[in-house]
């Protein structure tokens, strides 16, 4: 039996409440263990920090094929592996290679149904024809629409029944063909007014317009969210307050989503050069058609990485930081302190730090702590905008 205590989330936030497995892993590897199809023909999707691979792997299956979006459960999925000893998978992106010749496909269910809808459509497309999708999530963040997606893109759905709080749906007879064409990514076109900074809506004057796309489960998908909203009306304050962007800034978006902060920033600093990175690759990807789609590939570079781990200290004028608030299903602050120090790591002396978060954290404390003085620039009841400067 296969002892999923022994599993970490690190490189992810650890905390008392946080575990790196769940009862549907364990469901998962259950249903294929019992299917006996040998590990060159299962595919996982969503294996949060590698607890569906590697129980399969410790049973004696090869050849597992794994898809992870996020970063940080690659890396975890890595050291789990070789903490155990266990060598018998491959990581890939969510395409061809991951699918092929798969009879079995294994998926956590992703928070969102555009993310669960990309999956349906990969496996239906590019599995084998007879291959069985097999997706499990917890009972109390599961819904109906879920098995709409699935019945979308698969004759058969049949949801099993509850075990220990978590249930599988199994999706059988996948109804499209590779040649459909690939789903293109939801977009939208935005217009942002400054009254009072030279950005204002009407005729004759000028604003900010820009397009997003998104793909799977991008953050708040392609429309703009409302912090991201409350930043991007704080930034004519940044333009004109700011000695970090005077000159030609270096500017890292953390944590970019579908690259809403980025592409406006470029937009608003022509001088600007930077850096959009994001631990999801679905993000990244989205990032990546969002600044196509504004024709700013000569200005932004796009990373999938840890909280800036591959940049250098101090590598920064100014950091642009919506940090994230949930954490997986879980309510939890430390994914939002790790980007904050990871802001503070990558920002230069006398640099700047602007970030928005929800109004009832305790942000503003740790970013002193951690940048340097901080100031309020906005606040509603729902969402604070600061200013960092990072101390010598
Ligand atoms: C609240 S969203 C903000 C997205 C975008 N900046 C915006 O304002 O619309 C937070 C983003 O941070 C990313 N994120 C969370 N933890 C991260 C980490 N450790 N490293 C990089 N990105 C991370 C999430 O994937 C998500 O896209």
């Amino acid at each position: 039996m296969f002892d999923f205590s022994r599993l970490r989330r690190f490189p992810d936030v650890e905390a008392p409440n946080l575990q790196a497995w769940d009862a549907t892993d364990e469901l998962l590897v259950q249903w294929a263990l019992e299917a006996g199809v040998p590990g060159s023909e299962i595919a996982v999707i969503g294996d949060e920090y590698g607890a569906i691979t590697l129980a399969l792997s410790d049973a004696g299956l090869s050849g597992i094929r794994v898809h992870q979006d996020l970063v940080t459960g690659r890396r975890a999925l890595v050291n789990n592996a070789r903490a155990l000893g266990s060598s018998g998978w491959q990581s890939h992106e969510l395409d061809e290679t991951l699918l092929a010749g798969a009879r079995v496909v294994l998926v956590q269910l992703p928070k969102s149904l555009a993310a669960l809808e990309e999956i349906a459509d990969a496996v239906a497309r590019w599995a084998a024809s007879d291959a069985v999708l097999v997706a499990g999530g917890r009972v109390k963040h599961m819904t109906l629409a879920q098995n709409d997606v699935l019945a979308r893109h698969f004759a058969a759905v049949q949801p099993q029944r509850a075990a220990r709080k978590s249930r599988l749906l199994v999706a059988s007879a996948p109804t499209h063909p590779a040649e459909k064409p690939l789903p293109a990514p939801e977009t939208s076109r935005h217009v942002i007014s400054h009254p009072g900074s030279g950005f204002s809506r009407g005729e004759g004057e000028a604003s900010l317009e820009f397009v997003l796309c998104a793909y799977g489960g991008a953050f708040a998908g392609a429309k703009l969210d409302i912090g991201t909203r409350a930043l991007l009306d704080a930034m004519p304050a940044l333009a004109s307050g700011s000695s970090a962007v005077a000159a030609r800034p270096m500017v890292v978006d953390l944590g970019c989503g579908t690259g809403a902060l980025a592409v406006a920033f470029a937009l608003q600093h022509p001088p600007a050069t930077i850096i959009a990175t994001d631990r999801s690759a679905a993000a990244v990807r989205s990032t990546r058609a969002t600044v196509a789609a504004n024709d700013l590939q000569d200005r932004i570079t796009v990373t999938l990485d840890d909280a800036g781990s591959d940049l250098g200290d101090g590598s920064a004028d100014l950091v642009l930081l919506n940090p994230p608030f949930h954490l997986g299903a879980s309510v939890h602050e430390g994914a939002g302190h790790r980007l904050i120090e990871a802001a503070a790591r990558l920002t230069r002396e006398g640099g700047e730090v602007w970030t928005v978060f929800n109004s009832h954290l305790d942000h503003r404390r740790v970013l002193t702590r951690e940048v340097g003085p901080t100031e309020q620039i906005t606040r509603t009841s729902k969402f604070t905008v600061t200013r960092s400067i990072k101390r010598a």
